[in-house]
């Protein structure tokens, strides 16, 4: 094997909700070397539901390795060149498996499931004022079918085979990052339980100051700690890969997705935020070496913490279940649209909504309403009003449901964010970017699509390892990330009428059914 230059390379595993994927780069170079992905099957058995197969994962996992190994190869690096992998993962969603067969006891949830909405009512049952705010001071979360403490509740109330492995002391829960990493380091033969502080910190059961699993959280949900992975920093030396092409190299960062994107964007700066838009939506701001506790439906949530002895850093975070899935579901249930991609010149066919607002409320709604009886309505329909109204009005929905984060954030932190620093797959339509700019009145700041930032942040935070060592995370890069800016082109009063009507179908999408 003949290398190309020998430069210390990084293996990226990204396993989001759609895709899996492995990323090659060359050390403290934002450039993907190469990249290749599987889609993963959505498994929708219910309303309201969405599962994925475990192991299907893991095997999408492995055949994106394998060819990505393969075409670095064809370029003429070598794999012996790949010095760390990094772990990056769609967050929230739960696993539980069978640490004796390494089989699963039941399809992963899925974050944007909300099948736990009854254990919800459970929950609020035992809490102080029957809040759903009551345990935000341990763990900066409100209570919600959106996070795994939740999901783990559901599969032990509802799985036969959970509670047996249980009993039987076989059972162990975790994030797909857990799922990964134990069956990469061994699997029944000794794999690493192990998770990092970000994952664990969307859980609901980790102490949000403590970083570590809370009794009295524990206690609630009645899941006991020793079900639950060892909860390890973001970045350090966990262990090494015992299979496959990358056998033998060290596993050195483990990260949830839309904390390694904040890494990706260099949001190192206490105030700095980004958006990462794909089928939900993500605002997360760095409040730096404090927890700052929101008193307006954000999540308090670990940044992250590069190292075993380095601070954790922190942030508040404003989830968005629907934004990309909205365009998705008017093209697969509504039958409006032939492809995702035709989103943009379907919306630019009209001026405007004609004041059509549409707030796809279909998993409840999460910050900063956090209402799981919020259900979808389209409002504001005249005679007049054609598909690429509410096209559009499903695009402004995206827009919106940022301002509502931004300013429940302006709200916590005291001041407004100057930009807004955006990324993710929907951010390619440019007429989504300019509403943006112009319903919030911010410049927008757009990552070029070729620069994948939840790769590009666990990339780095895998080769800053101590004993890796070759990232420098915190030099600006030399293949600087390319950017494109959309500024505001409306005034005040305009955004302001528009907001204040968007918060009026917010209103009605709320609790319709039972009020
Ligand atoms: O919190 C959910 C988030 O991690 C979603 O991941 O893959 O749908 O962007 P993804």
């Amino acid at each position: 094997n003949s290398s190309n230059n020998n430069d210390p390379l990084i293996g990226v595993i990204i396993e989001g909700t759609e895709e899996a994927r492995f990323v090659v780069y060359k050390a403290e170079d934002t450039r993907e070397i190469v990249s290749y992905s599987v889609r993963i099957t959505q498994i929708c058995p219910k309303e309201g539901w969405l599962e994925h197969n475990p192991v299907e994962i893991l095997h999408a996992v492995r055949e994106c390795i394998s060819y990505g190994v393969e075409n670095l190869e064809k370029l003429n690096y070598g794999v012996e060149d790949i010095v760390a992998v990094g772990i990056s993962n769609q967050r929230e969603t739960t696993i539980a498996w069978d640490s004796a067969t390494g089989e699963p006891l039941y399809n992963a949830i899925v974050w944007s499931d909300s099948r736990a909405d009854s254990t919800v009512d459970q929950i609020l049952a035992k809490v102080p004022d029957n809040s759903k705010n009551a345990l935000m001071p341990l763990c900066g979360l409100p209570i919600s079918p959106y996070f795994s403490a939740l999901k783990m509740r559901w599969l032990i109330d509802s799985v036969p085979a959970v509670r047996r492995a249980m009993r039987e002391q076989r059972c162990r829960f975790g994030t797909v990052d857990s799922w990964l990493v134990w069956n990469l380091t061994g699997g029944k033969k000794g794999g690493l339980f192990i998770t990092d502080v970000t994952n664990a910190s969307r859980t609901m059961l980790m102490n949000i100051e403590s970083l570590q699993w809370d009794p009295i959280l524990c206690r609630y949900f009645n899941i006991a700690a020793n079900l639950l992975p060892e909860i390890r920093s973001s970045s350090e030396i966990y262990g090494y890969i015992t299979e496959g092409p990358l056998k033998g190299i060290p596993i050195s960062a483990i990260l949830g997705n839309q904390q390694s994107s904040l890494i990706g964007e260099r949001c190192f700066k206490e105030g700095q935020a980004k958006s990462t838009y794909r089928k939900g939506c993500f605002l997360v701001y760095n409040t730096g070496a404090s927890v700052m506790h929101s008193t307006h439906g954000l999540e308090t949530t670990v940044a992250y913490k590069m190292g075993k002895n380095a601070p954790a850093v922190y942030a508040l975070e404003g989830s968005v279940a629907v934004a990309g899935s909205a365009i998705k579901w008017l093209k697969n249930n509504v039958n409006i649209l032939k492809e995702v991609g035709d989103a943009e010149t379907a919306a630019a066919d009209v001026p405007s909504t004609g004041d059509v607002y549409f707030v796809p409320a279909f998993s409840g709604l999460y910050a900063p309403y956090w209402r799981k009886d919020a259900r979808g309505i389209i409002c504001g329909l005249t005679q007049f009003t054609t598909k690429s109204h509410i096209i559009r009005a499903a695009l402004e929905a995206v827009c919106f449901q940022t301002r509502d984060i931004l300013e429940a954030m302006a709200k916590d932190c005291g001041h407004h964010l100057t930009k807004l620093q955006v990324d993710g797959k929907m951010t390619e339509n440019k007429l989504l970017m300019q509403l943006q700019a112009d319903l919030c009145g911010i410049p927008v700041e757009r990552t070029a699509m070729s620069v994948r930032m939840e790769a590009l942040g666990v990339a780095m935070a895998a080769g800053q390892a101590e004993g890796i060592g070759v990232w420098d995370i915190y030099k600006e890069p030399q293949t600087p990330v390319p950017r494109d800016v959309f500024l505001p082109t409306t005034t005040h009063e305009e955004r302001d009428a528009r907001y204040s009507k968007w918060k009026m179908a917010v209103k009605r999408s709320l609790g319709w059914a039972t009020t």
